[in-house]
């Protein structure tokens, strides 16, 4: 060890109150100790850290241990800036940082695992775990700085539940969590039914799984976790000596050895869906680049904003550091969103994403129902489709919904009247996947290669189940069946023409029954005959990019347009998602490393969320 450095004469003081030596100094032993590596994570630190800090639970009662080596970026100089800051406000902080060596021999990537790195993460964990124990903590968090704790409650949820080991549920892109359901006879992830069930919080509290990483907090007052160990040796050293059959045979990886630990030693492992404690990013692997975790860094905002209404702020001294992208349109001509005046709160939540997610949109006011009258309606030429009534209620149009056609209907207007070739049309009350930007442009690229389209649907709601016919030499798009909705699409200037067209205005229904129309695959024979020219050309992504926020007749639903909750909708269920042990790759089980890793990574979220 080259440097150690205890802040605040903590230790010491304890160390001489255990030998009796001096009862005056004697301070309480921290509630938690946080135990912390930190390699390359100059990118997350400073979400971490902040987020950390904002915990509410009392500071002088957590302390810290922290290691930072092999790292090549500016991660030491972040944690100096934070001790210098914030370290006061701790119990104590322990630390060693190590900035000579960048790499581990022979390493050709910072996201490989050599044996060398394993022996030493393991040693240091087994360190601080034993510092741990000497000071008496009460519990000791082993944490990464990937985990980003959003909740103020953490800890004291955590603290509270009195499990003798226990994780916070983290959220990721995709499927990937802390925590297995399963684990194979070789100690390798094993899917289960369980899983999905807890990380979409369809059920809720506290569960025994066979592993939890990455975020483990282990209760010291529990006698039994006085033997656990990450260490692959000591653990076969403790099972001869209980004559514990069979001897553990599997990776040294320290996650499995703990986890095993903990099972030989009879700890149930715990993972904890209680509250929404925060996100974590998937690990990267070799190959991978940074730019994949930047990218990652921007899905994860996005939810925020959806979860929390905001990205929590960094702390003061590492504002400057908030990095957002760079607006861009998409390679489309424009975005418009839509927007009731009297829902300020869902414009604020759109443009707080537009920011996050780097989306140049314009905003544009939709034409509010309330304020129609029917002799408005009159003076603007709106005559209603005959014999129209809504298909699920048996009634007529709602002001709401004769507003919602109006609004698109201006813009299609507008996109004549200024010429614009292509632009992507969206409501508010909506969620976008996980590499959004980078997949519009994908699907949209594929568009123009194969044909000329009208229409693209980003998201919607598929309302038969028939099967959609895939666009020939185009991955990611289908011919749109029959579909509700209006949350986002592309129209081209050339669909806007066919819309307008078809004089709307004259025979009014609702706007997502209108656009089936145009396209010819609405099942209703008299509402199709009353438009003769139903030519427009129409894809959806696929699978889609946009969902709503809400689902109808979920709490926190409001719809402008609808007034009844009765529209069934089918949660979107996941498909098949990437999910595997932290590092697979290094003992080369069951790896497919074929797929080009950018693909990969923005392949296994939109699997997750893949339709039925
Ligand atoms: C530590 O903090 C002090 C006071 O805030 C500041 O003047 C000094 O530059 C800081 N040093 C480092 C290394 O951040
Ligand atoms: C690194 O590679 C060289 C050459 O292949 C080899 O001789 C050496 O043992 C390797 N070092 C480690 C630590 O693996
Ligand atoms: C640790 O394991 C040893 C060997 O089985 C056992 O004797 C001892 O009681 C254990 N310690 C605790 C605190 O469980
Ligand atoms: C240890 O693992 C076995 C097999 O998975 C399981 O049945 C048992 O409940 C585990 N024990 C504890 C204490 O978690
Ligand atoms: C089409 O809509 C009309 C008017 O609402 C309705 O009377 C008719 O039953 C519908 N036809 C079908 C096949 O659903």
């Amino acid at each position: 060890m080259k440097k150690q450095v205890i802040f605040g004469l903590l230790l010491a003081s304890v160390l001489l109150c255990i030998s009796g030596q001096d009862e005056e100094d004697y301070q309480e032993p921290p509630t938690i100790l946080v135990a912390l590596l930190v390699r390359n994570k100059a990118h997350t630190l400073p979400m971490f850290l902040s987020y950390l800090e904002q915990q509410d639970y009392p500071k002088k009662r957590i302390a810290f241990w922290l290691r930072c080596d092999h790292s090549s970026d500016d991660s030491i100089d972040l944690l100096r800036q934070w001790l210098n800051e914030s370290g006061d406000l701790y119990h104590s902080v322990s630390y060693v940082f190590d900035p000579d060596e960048q790499s581990y021999a022979n390493e050709s990537s910072p996201y490989e695992w050599p044996a060398s790195r394993f022996k030493h993460l393991i040693a240091l964990k087994e360190e601080a775990f034993q510092y741990g124990r000497d000071i008496w903590a009460d519990f000791v968090f082993f944490l990464d700085a990937d985990v980003l704790l959003t909740s103020k409650d953490s800890l004291n949820v955590l603290t509270r539940l009195q499990l003798p080991i226990v994780a916070p549920m983290l959220i990721s892109e995709s499927l990937y969590s802390n925590f297995w359901c399963g684990m194979t006879e070789d100690y390798y992830y094993r899917r289960t039914d369980e899983y999905k069930e807890i990380y979409h919080a369809r059920k809720i509290g506290s569960f025994p799984v066979p592993m939890v990483h990455t975020a483990v907090l282990v209760n010291m007052n529990h006698k039994a976790v006085r033997n656990l160990t990450f260490d692959r040796n000591k653990l076969v050293e403790l099972q001869k000596s209980r004559q514990h059959e069979p001897l553990y045979d599997g990776p040294a990886d320290d996650i499995i050895v703990f986890a095993i630990s903990a099972n030989s030693s009879g700890i149930p492992l715990h993972i904890c869906n209680d509250i929404t404690f925060g996100y974590i990013l998937q690990p990267l692997e070799p190959g991978d680049t940074l730019e994949q975790d930047l990218q990652q860094l921007v899905n994860l905002k996005g939810m925020m904003v959806n979860d929390l209404g905001a990205v929590p702020p960094l702390l003061d001294y590492y504002k400057h550091l908030e990095r957002k992208p760079v607006k861009n349109k998409l390679s489309l001509d424009h975005i418009y969103m839509i927007n009731l005046k009297r829902r300020p709160e869902r414009r604020a939540k759109m443009e707080e994403l537009f920011e996050e997610l780097g989306i140049e949109a314009e905003y544009f006011e939709a034409v509010d129902g309330k304020e129609l009258t029917t002799e408005r309606l009159q003076e603007m030429g709106v005559r209603f489709l005959p014999g129209y009534e809504d298909p699920y209620h048996h009634r007529a149009m709602t002001m709401g919904e004769i507003g919602c056609f109006l609004s698109h209907y201006r813009i299609w207007v507008t996109m004549v009247r200024k010429e614009l070739k292509e632009v992507l049309i969206l409501e508010d009350d909506i969620r976008f996947e996980p590499y959004f930007r980078q997949n519009a442009v994908r699907v949209l690229n594929q568009a123009r290669s194969v044909v000329e389209y009208d229409l693209i649907y980003f998201g919607r709601k598929r309302l038969k189940e028939e099967s959609e016919p895939g666009v020939t030499n185009a991955d990611n798009l289908v011919h749109a069946g029959y579909s509700y909705w209006t949350l986002g699409y592309v129209l081209s200037l050339q669909g806007a023409l066919k819309l307008l067209a078809a004089k709307p205005l004259e025979k009014l229904i609702p706007v997502d029954e209108f656009l089936p129309l145009m396209f010819n695959r609405h099942p209703n024979k008299t509402w199709s005959e009353a438009f003769p020219k139903r030519n427009l050309v129409a894809f959806s992504a696929s699978p889609l990019l946009l969902y709503p926020i809400y689902y109808t007749g979920e709490s926190g639903y409001i719809s402008d347009t609808e007034d009844s909750k009765q529209i069934n909708v089918d949660t979107n269920e996941e498909g098949e998602a990437r999910l595997k042990s932290d590092r697979e790759q290094v003992f080369g089980q069951g790896v497919e490393s074929t797929l080009d890793q950018q693909l990969k990574l923005g392949e296994s979220l939109s699997k997750s969320h893949q339709e039925l």
